[in-house]
C-alpha cells in the first residue's frame, strides 16, 4: 500500500495523505477534502471516522487488546493503583515514587467541597437521579472556582485538574448521602482515594466504620479498567465541548450526560435490571436471547456487543474474575451471578452473537462487584463515572496542548427543504404535513395549580 489515497470525483484525480499511527488502523487524512474538493463525507455515528490524534489508549477491537499509553490493561489491573494509572493517562508515563506522592498529595488536599454547595444537594428531590446530580454540581465547580476557568492556562488547568479529581468522589458520595436521608461524611483525608470514596458512602456519624480491604481491592480495579477506552461517546462529548474552550467542570458534566445513556455507561444499571428480570420470572435464559435476537422488539441483550470490539472485551475478563474471586466468599451462591454465566454461555454459542461477533462488554459483570460491594444501582453509572474521570481529563488536556486544535463543528448532509417563500399564518394549512404535527403532552394535575411547577 501507498502514502496516499486516490479520489477521483467528476473526472477529476485527487491525492490524500494516508496517516499511519504507530500501531492500528490506517488513516485517510481528509482534512484538506472540502478545501480541494468542496466536498464532505458522511458517517452517521462516525464508525468510521478518526475524532482526534490521540496518544493515550490503543484499543485492538480485533485482538481484544487495551492498553494505556502503551501499558497493557491486564499488567496495570494487577500492579497499580488508581491513581497511579490517572498519572499516567494524564501526563503520559508511570510517575516516580516522588510524583506520585505529589500527585496523591495535590489530591488529598482538595477533597472537600465549599460549604455552600450542600445547599445545591439539598434542592434536588430525594428520588433525583445520582448521574443528574453528580453532572449538575460539577457544573456547579465552575462557579466555586474561578480561578482554574482558563483551559488554555497550564497552571489553571493543573489546579482544574486536581480539583476535579478531588471533588468528584465528595460530591458522587453527598449525592447519595442525600438520597437516603443520611448525613454528609466529609472526607478523610488520611484514608486513600477509594479507601475514601466507600468511608465518604457507608460511614455514619454515629457508627464506627470498618473498610472491607476487599471492596478497596475491588474498587480499585474497577476504577482502573473504566479509566479510558479512546474516542468513546463521553469522551468525544468532552472533547467536543472543550474545544469550545469552556472549563473543565463544565465540559466533563457534559460528558457525564453522555455516559448517562443506556447505550453507553448506563448499561451496567440496565444489566442488572435485566438479570434481576431474568431470576425473578424464573430463570427463563432463552427467552430473554429470543427476545434480543428478535428484529420487532427493541430489547437489546445488556452488557453484550460493543462498536470497537469484536472479540471478548479483555476488561470483561478482567472483572468476571474479580467477581468470581469476590462471589466465591459468600456463603450462598449468587443467583445474579449465576445467571449472568449461564446467559453468557448460551449466547456465546448462539449463532446470532457469533455471526455478529457480540461478547461480554465491560457493563455485563461490572453491575454484580458493584452489588457486593453494597453501591445501589443507581449508583453504578456514577462509579464509571468516577472512574473515566482521568481519561476525560487526558484527552481535554491533550486537545489543548495540541497545536492542530480547532473547534469542533462537524458538517451535514442536509435533507431539508430548498428555499420557499414565508406563507402568512392566515394563509398556512390546516392539515401539517407529519413531522411538524405538534403532540399535546399529556394533562397532568399540577400540585401548585393552573401552572406546572
Ligand atoms: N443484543 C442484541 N443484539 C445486538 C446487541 C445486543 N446487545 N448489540 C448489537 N446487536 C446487534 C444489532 O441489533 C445489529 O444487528 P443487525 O445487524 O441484525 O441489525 C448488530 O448487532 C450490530 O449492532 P449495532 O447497533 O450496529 O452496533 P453498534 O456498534 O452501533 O452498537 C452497542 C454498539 C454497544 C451500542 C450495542 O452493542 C448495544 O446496544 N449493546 C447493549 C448496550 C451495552 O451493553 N452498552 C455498553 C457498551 S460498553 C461500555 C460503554 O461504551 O459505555
Amino acid at each position: 500500500m501507498g502514502d496516499t489515497a486516490k479520489l477521483i470525483l467528476q473526472d477529476q484525480e485527487y491525492e490524500l495523505h494516508v496517516r499511519v499511527g504507530t500501531e492500528g488502523n490506517r488513516v485517510i487524512d481528509i482534512s484538506k477534502l472540502y478545501a480541494m474538493t468542496g466536498h464532505i463525507t458522511l458517517d452517521d455515528g462516525f464508525a468510521n471516522t478518526g475524532g482526534a490524534t490521540s496518544a493515550i489508549t490503543y484499543i485492538d477491537g480485533e485482538q481484544g487488546i487495551l492498553r494505556y499509553r502503551g501499558y497493557r490493561i491486564e499488567e496495570l489491573a494487577e500492579r497499580c493503583d488508581f491513581l497511579e494509572v490517572a498519572f499516567l493517562l494524564i501526563y503520559g508515563e508511570l510517575p516516580t515514587a516522588e510524583q506520585l506522592e505529589e500527585f496523591r498529595q495535590g489530591i488529598r488536599r482538595r477533597t472537600l467541597l465549599h460549604e455552600g454547595m450542600k445547599d445545591i444537594f439539598r434542592g434536588f428531590p430525594p428520588d433525583a437521579h445520582p448521574m443528574a446530580i453528580l453532572s449538575s454540581v460539577v457544573n456547579a465547580l465552575s462557579i466555586y472556582c474561578k480561578d482554574s476557568l482558563d483551559p488554555l492556562d497550564e497552571n489553571q488547568r493543573q489546579l482544574a485538574m486536581y480539583r476535579l479529581l478531588a471533588k468528584m468522589p465528595t460530591i458522587a458520595a453527598f449525592g447519595y448521602k442525600q438520597s437516603v436521608g443520611q448525613a454528609f461524611m466529609y472526607p478523610q483525608n488520611h484514608l486513600d482515594y477509594c479507601q475514601n470514596f466507600l468511608y465518604m458512602m457507608f460511614a455514619l456519624p454515629s457508627e464506627r466504620y470498618h473498610i472491607n480491604p476487599e471492596h478497596v481491592e475491588a474498587l480499585n480495579l474497577l476504577l482502573i479498567l473504566h479509566a479510558d477506552h479512546g474516542q468513546n461517546c463521553s469522551t468525544s462529548t468532552v472533547r467536543m465541548v472543550g474545544s469550545s474552550n469552556v472549563n473543565l467542570f463544565s465540559a466533563v458534566a457534559a460528558g457525564i450526560n453522555a455516559l448517562w445513556g443506556q447505550l453507553h455507561g448506563g448499561a451496567n444499571e440496565a444489566c442488572i435490571n435485566m438479570l434481576e428480570q431474568i431470576v425473578a420470572e424464573g430463570g427463563n435464559i432463552g427467552k430473554f436471547i429470543d427476545r434480543a435476537k428478535d428484529p420487532n422488539d427493541p430489547f437489546r441483550l445488556m452488557g453484550f456487543g460493543h462498536r470497537i470490539y469484536k472479540n471478548y472485551d479483555p476488561r470483561a475478563k478482567i472483572i468476571k474474575a474479580m467477581a468470581d474471586r469476590l462471589l466465591s466468599k459468600q456463603a450462598a451462591t449468587n443467583p445474579l451471578f449465576q445467571v449472568a454465566q449461564e446467559l453468557e454461555e448460551v449466547a456465546l454459542k448462539d449463532p446470532y452473537f457469533v455471526d455478529r461477533k457480540l461478547y461480554p462488554n465491560v457493563d455485563f459483570y461490572s453491575g454484580i462487584i458493584y452489588r457486593a460491594l453494597g453501591i445501589p444501582k443507581n449508583m453504578f453509572t456514577v462509579l464509571f463515572a468516577l472512574g473515566r474521570l482521568p481519561g476525560w481529563i487526558a484527552h481535554w488536556r491533550e486537545m489543548h496542548m495540541s497545536s492542530s486544535k480547532r473547534i469542533h463543528r462537524p458538517r451535514q448532509l442536509y435533507i431539508g427543504y430548498p428555499e420557499r417563500p414565508y406563507v402568512p399564518i392566515v394563509k398556512r394549512s390546516t392539515e401539517p404535513p407529519k413531522e411538524v404535527s405538534i403532540q399535546r403532552p399529556p394533562q397532568g394535575v399540577f400540585p401548585g395549580g393552573e401552572f406546572e411547577l
